[in-house]
């Protein structure tokens, strides 16, 4: 079985970041992270990912995945020297070893896998990944015979203008017969305008080692600075939202929308313009969305619209209305049917079926049973400066306009909240609550007031 090794030592210079370049994210998901993805299809035997610049960072992006072998490379002295790191790990393995760069994010699965499968047909000391791209800036220059086998390897800056002319490039994907690459790495010299050990000049010592063209050109970009990172966004935004149309989803402008390619999407499920769906987010049937929001890792039932709006971490059962100008955040759950209105803030709240809050409220830590209606302006005061308090609402309850609920508190079902009411403690079922001063009027006031003043 084959083993999988990961470059991600580097810092990414060219990113002009504190954060090491793999760990920047491409839709939600890190570079190194979609990398590995890539490979998983193949039941790599063993994974080892090289880390180095600010490894801790590195690691916990990768953390979800238990099998994965990190191995350091405590100075950065070029990607040669990256996998000659793997030597003592990788002892008495006598297989193939698959080298893949940290940086090249959206390469597929199949790819990798006609790669492995071109390798061992040909019985290959080496096999890589090439393409002939219209711009290969940047790229090392691969050279070969009209067998497609390797000749050399040039790095762009180490290109004569001759060299820099050929469009054949080394997308940074490998394939390695590990007992002869191993016996060959000690060989590798920094002779170079970098003053690295490449790993590309393998193949120099190694033979057979043949090149295979990448049939989408796309899959092999590598991120070396944001402009790159911007690219590859574009190209993923236009995989994933391609797919989503295929299978029955309107986007009513793709251009202004974005998907993760985490998301999950029913047939008849509408986007509308500006509106972007993130993270593990799942949005079912006969839902529209949009314009103009942003659901996050959410999951949202069938006929659900939302309008306006921002959902994060929450889930909105079937038939309910979102916005416009709602905020549902911190773990909040809508039931069927509700409506959560205008300029509306929910967070770690429950809200049973049928419910309505219509306007201008905040409710956080609450549980709302079913056919509540909460008045416009409606606040739970949750917070008393140090810790946070529950409120609980039963079913059918009302409140007024402008009540202001402090927690901890109960209110039981069928109460009525009269409105501007300060509630502050627990009622039962079946009440009608007044917590305000009584109005008082006293006629004429203004015009005795300005008589005794003159
Ligand atoms: C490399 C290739 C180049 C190819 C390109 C494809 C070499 C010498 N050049 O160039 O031929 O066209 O990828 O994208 O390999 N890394 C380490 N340790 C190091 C240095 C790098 O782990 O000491 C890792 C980086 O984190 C990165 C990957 O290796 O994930 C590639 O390094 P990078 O510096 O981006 O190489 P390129 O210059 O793009
Ligand atoms: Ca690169």
């Amino acid at each position: 079985m084959v083993a999988v090794a990961i470059l991600a030592a580097g810092r990414g210079t060219r990113m002009k970041s504190d954060l090491p370049k793999v760990c920047h994210t491409l839709g939600s998901v890190s570079l190194v992270e979609r990398v590995l993805k890539s490979c998983l299809s193949l039941t790599p035997s063993r994974i080892l990912v090289i880390v180095g610049y600010q490894s801790e960072r590195v690691k916990k992006s990768l953390e979800a995945y238990s099998t994965v072998e990190f191995v350091e490379q405590t100075e950065q002295l070029g990607t040669g020297h990256a996998v000659q790191q793997l030597l003592p790990y990788l002892e008495g393995f006598t297989e193939e070893l698959l080298v893949l760069n940290g940086d090249v994010p959206l390469l597929r699965s199949s790819t990798i896998k006609q790669l492995l499968d071109t390798h061992k047909t040909h019985q290959n000391a080496a096999t890589l990944l090439t393409a002939h791209l219209s711009n290969p800036k940047g790229y090392g220059r691969v050279f070969c015979d009209g067998q497609n086998l390797l000749k050399q390897i040039v790095e762009e800056r180490d290109c004569t203008p001759e060299q820099k002319q050929n469009r054949r490039i080394n997308a940074g994907i490998y394939c390695f017969n590990w007992p002869q690459l191993a016996k060959a790495l000690p060989k590798l010299e920094a002779n170079n305008d970098q003053k690295e050990y490449y790993l590309t000049d393998m193949v120099k010592f190694l033979e057979p080692v043949m090149a295979v063209d990448v049939e989408d050109e796309q899959e092999i970009s590598g991120i070396n600075d944001r402009k790159q990172l911007a690219c590859a966004y574009e190209i993923l935004q236009s995989r994933v939202k391609d797919a989503w149309m295929e299978r029955g989803v309107t986007l009513v402008d793709p251009a202004s929308i974005t998907i993760d390619d985490t998301v999950k999407l029913q047939p008849d499920v509408t986007i509308e313009p500006q509106t972007h769906l993130r993270g593990k987010t799942q949005i079912g049937s006969g839902s529209r969305i949009g314009p103009g929001s942003l659901i996050e890792n959410s999951q949202l039932g069938e006929n659900v619209t939302v309008l306006y709006s921002v959902i994060s971490d929450s889930v909105v059962k079937d038939g309910t209305r979102i916005g416009p100008y709602a905020h549902l955040r911190g773990h909040v759950e809508v039931g069927e049917s509700c409506r959560v209105g205008n300029f509306v803030e929910l967070k770690n709240t429950t809200l049973g079926g049928r419910t309505n809050v219509a306007h201008l409220s905040y409710l956080g830590d609450a549980q709302l049973g079913n056919k509540v209606n909460i008045g416009a302006g409606t606040i739970t005061a949750n917070y008393d400066g140090v810790k946070k308090h529950r409120t609980q609402i039963g079913d059918r309850t009302k409140t007024g306009s402008n009540s202001v609920l402090v927690a901890p508190l109960t209110l039981g079902q069928d109460v009525t909240i009269a409105a501007g009411s300060t509630v502050t403690e627990d009622v039962p079922d079946d009440c009608l609550v007044l917590a305000r001063t009584r109005q008082v009027v006293k006629p004429g006031w203004r015009l005795k007031n300005q008589a005794e003043k003159s």
